[in-house]
C-alpha cells in the first residue's frame, strides 16, 4: 500500500489500475482513524478490486472558533489500520496541493444544510462539499463510502452527487460504537476519562428516544422534550441541538409519518459530539 501526496500520482495510478480494468472504491477521511473509518474501508474493498483512502484534514470546512490546528493527526497509525482493512492507496495531500493561493470556486447548498450541524457550524457543509466534490474529481473512483454516523453529511452528498450530476454511487454505511454505545469518533480523543464516561448520555438519551417511538409515540416534540430532559441529567453535558427532521430532505418533521432522522449535538466540556438513529415507522 502506498501514500502518494500529490494529485499526479494519484491520477496516475488510478489510470493504470483502470485500464487493467479495476473498479475503484473510496474513501474520504480526516484521518486519526477508527474501527468507524475502517468498517467504510472494509466495505469498499468488498465490493471494489482498489480501494483509495484520502486522509486530508480540510481547513475548509472547520469554523474560525473551531479545531482545526488540534485536530488530532497520526499518519503511521492510520497506514496501519488502512492497510489491515484492505486499501490499496492513501492520498495524503498538503493543504497547498489542495487550494492554490488564489483559490476560489465552491460547491454549496441550499435547503439541506439549514438545520442541524448546517446552523451550529455555518460554513461547514459548503467546506465538505467543495472538498468531497475536488476528492471526487481527483480520484474518479466508482463508488464512495460514507457513515451514517455523520447523518447530514451523507444525505448532502448524496444530493450533491445526484443535483451535479456526479457519476459515482454513494453508499451509506451504518455507525460504528464502542461496547458501551459512545459512537466511535475521532474527537473522543479529546474527552478526560470523567468527560468520556459523561459523553454516554448521547447514546443513553437516543436509546430512550427510540424506546418510545418503538412503542408507538409519533410526536417530534415528545421525542425531544424526552430526549432533553434525559441530556440534561448530566451536568457536563451542554445541548447544541436535538432535531426530528424527514430522513431524506433534512426538513423538520412534526410528526413521525414518514422515515425520519433523530439527530442530536452536545458539547461535553469543550468537546462537540454527535450522534443520530433514523426510525422508519411501520
Ligand atoms: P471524518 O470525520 O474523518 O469521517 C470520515 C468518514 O468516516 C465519514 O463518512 C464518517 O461518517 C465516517 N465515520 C466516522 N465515524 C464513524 C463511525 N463511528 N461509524 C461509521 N462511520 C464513521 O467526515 C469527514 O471526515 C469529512 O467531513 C470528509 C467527508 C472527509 C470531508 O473532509
Amino acid at each position: 500500500m502506498e501514500i502518494v501526496k500529490t494529485i499526479d500520482e494519484v491520477r496516475k495510478t488510478i489510470k493504470s489500475w483502470k485500464r487493467e480494468g479495476h473498479s475503484i472504491g473510496f474513501v474520504p477521511t480526516m484521518g486519526y482513524l477508527h474501527e468507524g473509518h475502517q468498517s467504510l474501508i472494509r466495505r469498499a474493498a468488498g465490493q471494489n478490486s482498489r480501494v483509495v483512502v484520502s486522509i486530508f484534514v480540510n481547513p475548509m470546512q472547520f469554523g474560525p472558533a473551531e479545531d482545526f490546528n488540534s485536530y488530532p493527526r497520526d499518519l503511521e497509525h492510520d497506514r496501519a489500520l488502512c492497510e489491515a482493512a484492505g486499501a490499496h492507496l492513501i492520498f495524503h495531500p498538503d493543504a497547498s496541493e489542495m487550494y492554490q493561493p488564489d483559490f476560489c470556486t465552491f460547491v454549496d447548498m441550499n435547503s439541506l444544510t439549514r438545520g442541524l450541524c448546517g446552523r451550529s457550524r455555518p460554513g461547514h457543509f459548503r467546506g465538505v462539499c467543495t472538498v468531497v466534490n475536488k476528492l471526487f474529481n481527483i480520484v474518479g473512483a466508482d463508488r464512495a463510502y460514507f457513515g451514517q454516523k455523520d447523518a447530514q453529511q451523507l444525505a448532502v452528498i448524496r444530493r450533491m452527487a445526484r443535483d451535479l450530476n456526479l457519476d459515482i454511487e454513494i453508499i451509506g454505511c451504518p455507525i460504528i460504537r464502542e461496547d458501551d454505545g459512545l459512537a466511535k469518533s475521532s474527537r473522543n480523543t479529546y474527552l478526560s476519562p470523567q468527560e468520556r464516561s459523561a459523553a454516554l448520555i448521547l447514546s443513553k438519551s437516543l436509546v430512550k428516544g427510540r424506546e418510545l417511538l418503538e412503542q408507538g409515540e409519533r410526536s417530534a416534540d415528545k421525542i425531544i422534550s424526552v430526549i432533553t430532559e434525559n441530556i440534561n441529567t448530566e451536568h457536563m453535558a451542554r445541548i447544541d441541538y436535538i432535531e426530528v427532521v424527514d430522513a431524506l430532505s433534512m426538513e423538520k418533521a412534526d410528526s413521525i409519518d414518514r422515515p425520519v432522522l433523530v439527530a442530536l449535538a452536545v458539547f461535553i466540556g469543550k468537546t462537540r459530539l454527535i450522534d443520530n438513529f433514523v426510525f422508519q415507522p411501520g
